[in-house]
């Protein structure tokens, strides 16, 4: 059984309704919900969470973007719920995303692309116990 964690970010948590349909979308596809918190990022959870793109030159933006509004993080369970996950969303870039994605439904443009989502079971592994240690995300029983 494979954990991913999803986050949706602040351009789909200011448009109530589309984090209703992607939260939708992806218990549709069977995923279980194991964690599920709305927050606010903390700045210093933001920065660890990104981590890996710190040296890239849209990392303060991406750190300012994940911190400005309230998010709603999550866990899904499932077999191969990472890269389900992943290819529900679609593309990195919006424009890029297939019309059908969830990113291409209803991201607004370029990285502003709704959700973030884990990319490897090791990744997944890491951000889950970041999130549960500094972001107050707690499993279910
Ligand atoms: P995510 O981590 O959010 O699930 O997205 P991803 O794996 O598809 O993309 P990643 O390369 O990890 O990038 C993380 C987020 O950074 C923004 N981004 N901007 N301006 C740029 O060139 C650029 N590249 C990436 C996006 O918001 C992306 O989701
Ligand atoms: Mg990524």
């Amino acid at each position: 059984m494979e954990r991913s964690l999803v986050i949706i970010k602040p351009d789909g948590t200011a448009r109530r309704r589309v984090s209703a349909l992607v939260l939708n979308a992806l218990l549709d596809r069977g995923y279980k919900l194991v964690a599920f918190r709305e927050m606010k990022v903390p700045k210093s959870l933001a920065k660890m969470h990104y981590a890996v793109h710190k040296e890239k030159p849209f990392f303060p933006w991406l750190v300012d973007f994940i911190s400005s509004a309230p998010v709603l993080a999550m866990v899904f369970e499932s077999n191969n719920v990472i890269q389900g996950v992943r290819d529900a969303l679609g593309a990195t870039f919006v424009q890029k995303a297939a019309p059908d994605s969830l990113r291409g439904k209803y991201g607004i443009w370029a990285g502003i692309n709704i959700a973030h989502a884990s990319d490897a079971p090791e990744t997944a592994t890491d951000e889950i116990a970041l999130w549960i240690s500094k972001g107050g995300l707690k499993e279910s029983s």
